[in-house]
């Protein structure tokens, strides 16, 4: 199973949108496709529909090991999209895991218990800050891809998040790469955002997506509805980009993990 982090400990630069959409975007190709709410906010389970009644285990239980991967799973209104929903418990979870054996490793502990075959990729949506959870997320994951914001601060706080990739390989993920970076919330109608897109390209390079999503109303509208934007409107600019990311996503994975 390919394990994807979506990581940025800036708030509101996109990564629950990106997770959700890519998710569905992924599932949509034929991938079984699972995604790990790891944000306390609990937006993705929120934006797939998944009410707070239905969230009997989390990824809170997962990570303190109440509950196994298979008891944790809930499946979505997308064919082919399961979500491991995360509680207002994981809130404590950053303090809590503290006391834990190997507290940097909950995570891919309880992935390793997936059943051979069941998924092919795991996104993983994490919280705005470099914490124990989003640790977590980086000691699970193969790869982490990087929502950016068109906005003047884009890469304020990018170099913190670089160094933390680099502690985690170092210290114990040494396969951890960069996927990619993914410009979000673009507003083709104003200067500032074309000027941060070629700021942000020239200075990442080839680590930038091509694909660049577009500030989209729709893409905002559909959590309320608690479904994916890409079924919410599977035509908008928001929609279309994601499907396009996806694309680039693939393509940029090792080719064995594509074929299986
Ligand atoms: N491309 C877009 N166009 C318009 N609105 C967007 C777009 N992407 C995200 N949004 C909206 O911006 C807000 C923040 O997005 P989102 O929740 O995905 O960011 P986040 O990085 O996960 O935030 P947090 O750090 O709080 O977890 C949300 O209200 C979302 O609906
Ligand atoms: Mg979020």
């Amino acid at each position: 199973m390919i394990r994807i982090a979506v990581a940025n400990q800036k708030g509101g630069v996109g990564k629950t949108t990106t997770a959700i959409n890519l998710a569905t975007a992924l599932a949509a190709t034929g991938w079984k496709v699972l995604l790990v709410d790891l944000d306390p906010q609990g937006n993705a389970s929120t934006g797939l529909g998944v009410g707070h009644d239905q969230r009997l285990r989390s990824s809170y239980e997962l990570l303190t090991g109440e509950c196994t991967l298979d008891e944790a799973v809930i499946a979505t209104r997308v064919p082919r999209l399961d979500l491991i929903a995360s509680t207002v418990d994981l809130s404590g979870a950053e303090i809590e895991l503290v006391e834990y054996e190997e507290r940097t490793h909950r995570l891919d502990k309880s992935l390793n218990g997936a059943t051979p075959g069941r998924w092919d990729v795991c996104l993983i949506d994490c919280p705005p800050s470099l914490g124990l959870l989003t640790i977590n997320a980086l000691a699970a994951a193969q790869s982490i891809l990087v929502p950016l914001q068109a906005e003047f601060f884009a890469l304020e706080g990018l170099s913190q998040l670089l160094q933390t990739v680099e502690r985690v390989r170092a210290r114990f993920n040494p396969e951890l790469t960069i996927l990619g970076v993914a410009l979000t919330m673009y507003d083709k109608r104003n200067n500032l955002s074309s000027q941060v897109a070629d700021d942000v390209k020239a200075c990442l390079g080839k680590t930038v997506f091509d694909t660049v999503i577009p500030r989209n109303v729709r893409l905002s509208e559909a959590p309320s509805h608690g479904i994916p934007a890409l079924i919410y409107d599977i035509r908008c600019p928001g929609s279309e980009a994601y499907m396009a990311l996806a694309r680039e996503l693939i393509a940029r994975l090792p080719k064995p993990a594509v074929a299986a």
